[in-house]
């Protein structure tokens, strides 16, 4: 059984959650934050959302905050998940950048790490000679808890159904005796990708650019538009000239202002 929630203490998380992460929870999801949050409170011994918004807010080391937004943010992905922008990635990037073979990528919403091991793949298997480039993949995320398991590279079976057999043999490694139905990524993979906590609510990002390519998909769908909007332009000035942002199918700049072209549904890119 949840634990009740009052409209008032609702506000209150709402707001806390809001200023820090930019997710933004409609009137409806009050029950859905009673729900994640319960058994938390229990683990705490903690009978009212007022007693666990004084500890978490009263918290000097964040750390029950993090775990806080950890319950709330939904960390839905999967390998190969819009599989047109790994099409993109391959036919239209990789063949511009084949002169220099560099190319920086940015994952800053990777969750529990689907999205950055299939750009790796789509990388390593889109060039004649992957040794020869210097390819690179920074993935981010808010919750410290998707950024273990996305760094850990370890995932069951049935998460590989969109991986052509062949492609998963080459950059993931089959467990044995214990870890029978696991598999884990190669290290030629792994060394492609870093991994950070990085809040996109941010003004700024300790990341090097300038990057070729930032995927910040199902994300933003929790944010508003002004946050929407502060935050594309934030990508504008990491990216390139003529880099790209690829955004989620179901989201859409089109309410929001930015300096971006539109070159396909949910494929922008910063003018030349
Ligand atoms: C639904 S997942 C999307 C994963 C992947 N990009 C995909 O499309 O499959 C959304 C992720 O955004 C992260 N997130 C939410 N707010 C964030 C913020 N302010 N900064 C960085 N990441 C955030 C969540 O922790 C979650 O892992």
């Amino acid at each position: 059984m949840d634990i009740a929630i009052t409209t008032d203490e609702f506000l209150r998380f709402r707001k806390l959650i809001y200023d820090e992460s930019g997710i933004s929870l409609s009137d409806q999801k009050q029950s859905l934050v009673a729900s994640r949050l319960s058994k938390r409170m229990r683990e705490l011994g903690l009978m009212t959302f007022t007693e666990y918004y004084e500890q978490v807010t009263s918290d000097p080391t964040r750390e029950e905050f993090v775990r806080l937004l950890d319950l709330i943010s939904t960390n839905k992905t999967d390998f190969f998940r819009e599989a047109k922008h790994f099409e993109f990635l391959r036919e239209r990037i990789l063949p511009e950048l084949a002169g220099e073979k560099r190319i920086r990528i940015w994952s800053s919403a990777c969750s529990t790490g689907e999205e950055p091991y299939t750009i790796a793949m789509t990388l390593y298997e889109g060039v004649s000679d992957p040794s020869q480039w210097d390819f690179q993949v920074l993935a981010s995320d808010l919750s410290t808890r998707v950024l273990a398991k996305a760094a850990a590279g370890v995932y069951s079976e049935d998460r590989f159904r969109d991986v052509p057999p062949d492609v998963l043999r080459r950059h993931f490694l089959r467990g044995r005796g214990e870890q029978a139905g696991a598999y884990k990524v190669k290290p030629h993979l792994a060394q492609m990708i870093r991994f950070r906590r990085l809040n996109l609510m941010n003004d700024q990002f300790p990341i090097q650019a300038p990057l070729d390519l930032v995927f910040c998909r199902n994300v933003m769908i929790y944010f508003d538009r002004p946050t929407q909007g502060r935050l594309v332009n934030k990508f504008h000035r990491y990216l390139k000239p003529g880099g790209y942002l690829f955004i989620g199918h179901s989201e859409s700049l089109q309410w929001v202002e930015h300096p971006f072209k539109l070159l396909a549904p949910t494929i922008y890119q910063k003018e030349r």
